[in-house]
This record gives C-alpha cells, structure tokens and sequence, in this order.
C-alpha cells in the first residue's frame, strides 16, 4: 500500500467547502487524502463525487464505504459529459501525479526508482514513454523537452537520446536520466539534471495541459452561482493555465469571464514543506462562479 500525503489540505478545503450540506466534486482522487477530508467535513446531507483516470486508485476508492460517496474512472476532461446537468458547490483539482504513480518503480515516472519507462497514468493509453522516446524524430524531442519541460539543453538531450537509442533502446528510467546525467557530479541537494526531461515526458504522454485546459472550461457549467472552483498546481506551466483562466482567458483568447478570483494565490507553509518536500512547488488558486 502508498501513501500520499495530501497537499495544503485545510488551505485548500477551507476555499472550497462553504457548505457543509453541498455536491462537491474531486476532479483527482489519487489516494484519497482530500476526498476523505471533505467527507469528513460534510454532513448528512452533503455529497462527493471523485474521479481519477488510473486504475490503480480503485482499490483505495472502493475501501471508502460512505453512502454520500461515488467514485467513476475517467479522465477530468471528461467531466461536462460524465456530470451533464448536475451542479457542484466546489470542484476541485489537486494537478500532477501521486505518490503511488512515482513510488512504484513499475510505473516508470521516477529517476530515484529504476523500472522500466511508461510514465501513463492512464495505462489503457496506447503510447508509453518507452514507446515514444525509442520512435520519435529528434526535433520531436528536442521540442517537447524545451516547450514542455523548459529545459536549456534541450537539443543536447535530445541529440544524445537519439545516438544512444541507435545501439539499444531505452527502456528504463535510470537509462534516461543518464541521457542528461552524463559526466556530471550530481549532489543530492541539487535539482537532478533529468527532472525537466522527465516532466517534459509525462506532461507530452498524458496530454496533461490540454486535459487541464478542457476540464477548467467544463467545470463553469458545472458549478452553482458562488460555487468554488480550486486548483492546485506544480509548475508554472499549470499554473499558468490557470492563472490564465481565472482572469477569463485560454491561449490568449479571450473567453467569458464566469469567474471571480478569490484571494491571493496560497502556497504551502514552512511547516508543511518540512513534512512533505513534495508540496514545496504547490500553489493554490480558488476562483467563485459569478452570479448567472
Ligand atoms: C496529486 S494526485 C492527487 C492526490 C490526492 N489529492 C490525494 O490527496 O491523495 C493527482 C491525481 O490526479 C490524477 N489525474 C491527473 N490527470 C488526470 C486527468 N486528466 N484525469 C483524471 N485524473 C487525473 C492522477 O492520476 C493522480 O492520481
């Protein structure tokens, strides 16, 4: 069994819940820690429903036996169809992969766990990692590690890749991160050279900006007057998105502007980043449906 521990879970809770009595909907289940803080925090009266696209959370959502509680497999971008004419008092989006996506060395997300690369959250998706890094076209690559990983050596990375893949194919994680590894010290404390590649991937294999894109523009209709809308994101790309989308725009266009930031942006506390490293890059955003 994996362990996530759940990101500013009362920062982002105490946005989201003005209801106690009210329909709300986690958009990232992962291993349940906000799920469950909200059904801890409704009443009787009160709903959740959760979503996730990866099988391997089932096993976690079905062990919560709560009659206010349903769980579907399905992918955020999805959510207009999947919830067509229901209304939400918050909708929520905890962005990027779980404890149990980048701990389990089988998944083949992480460079600290050897295994072999697939990197799908969705593991019905047809193309791994494997797949693409042993088949793409260098500027493919090139372009994919620059736009999506913001990664200077990008061409570098990109060029080794294709020269080594020519000898053997890449097939795990420790043989890619050797790709921008290469003759370098690395010091534990220091940003890994093969984080931004590794990004790079995993948001080009799981189609992870459009799918966010698509669920924020879904989510308007989907929310009450006043309802909440609450985003937690990990790198400026997301956050981008949906710093973006919360002024009222998408790809620099314009769209109507159906929501009111609240707040400032909230990132996690001292504290918290001491506990768990990982929300060390988290940043909250919570925008409220304006009045139809
Ligand atoms: C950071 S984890 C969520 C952790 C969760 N809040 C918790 O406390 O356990 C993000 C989850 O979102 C899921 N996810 C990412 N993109 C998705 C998408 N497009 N559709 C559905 N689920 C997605 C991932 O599979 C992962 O389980």
């Amino acid at each position: 069994m994996f362990s996530h521990a759940p990101v500013m879970i009362n920062e982002s809770l105490d946005s989201l819940m003005l209801n106690k009595s009210g329909a709300y909907l986690d958009c990232t289940f992962g291993l349940g820690g906000h799920s469950k803080e909200i059904l801890k925090r409704l009443d009787s009266r009160g709903s959740l429903s959760a979503i996730d696209q990866d099988q391997a959370v089932l096993k976690y959502a079905n062990k919560i036996q709560d009659p206010r509680f349903k769980f579907q497999y399905s992918k955020f971008s999805k959510i207009g169809e999947l919830f067509l004419n229901k209304k939400f008092d918050g909708i929520f989006f905890d962005l990027g992969v779980s404890s149990l996506q980048l701990d389990d060395a089988s998944r083949g997300f992480s460079f600290q766990r050897n295994g072999k690369l697939d990197m799908r959250m969705d593991q019905t998706n047809k193309i791994s990692a494997l797949d693409w890094i042993n088949k793409a076209k260098e500027q493919e690559i090139a372009d994919i590690f620059y736009y999506l990983g913001e990664e200077r050596k990008s061409r570098l990375f990109a060029k080794r890749l294709v020269e080594r893949r020519k000898n053997k194919l890449i097939e795990s994680t420790e043989e890619l991160a050797a790709i921008a590894f290469a003759g370098k010290k690395y010091a534990n404390s220091k940003k890994h050279p093969a984080t931004n590649i590794f990004r790079a991937i995993r948001i080009f294999i799981n189609n992870e900006l459009e799918e966010i894109k698509k669920a924020l523009i879904a989510s308007i209709d989907l929310l009450q007057d006043k309802g909440r809308l609450v985003v937690i994101s990990f790198h400026s790309m997301e956050d981008r998105i949906v710093k973006n989308f919360l002024k009222g725009k998408i790809e620099n266009k314009e769209i109507e502007n159906s929501l009111k930031i609240i707040g400032k942006i909230i990132k996690p506390s001292q504290e918290e980043i001491i506990i768990n490293a990982r929300s060390r890059s988290a940043i909250l955003r919570v925008g409220e449906k304006l009045n139809g």
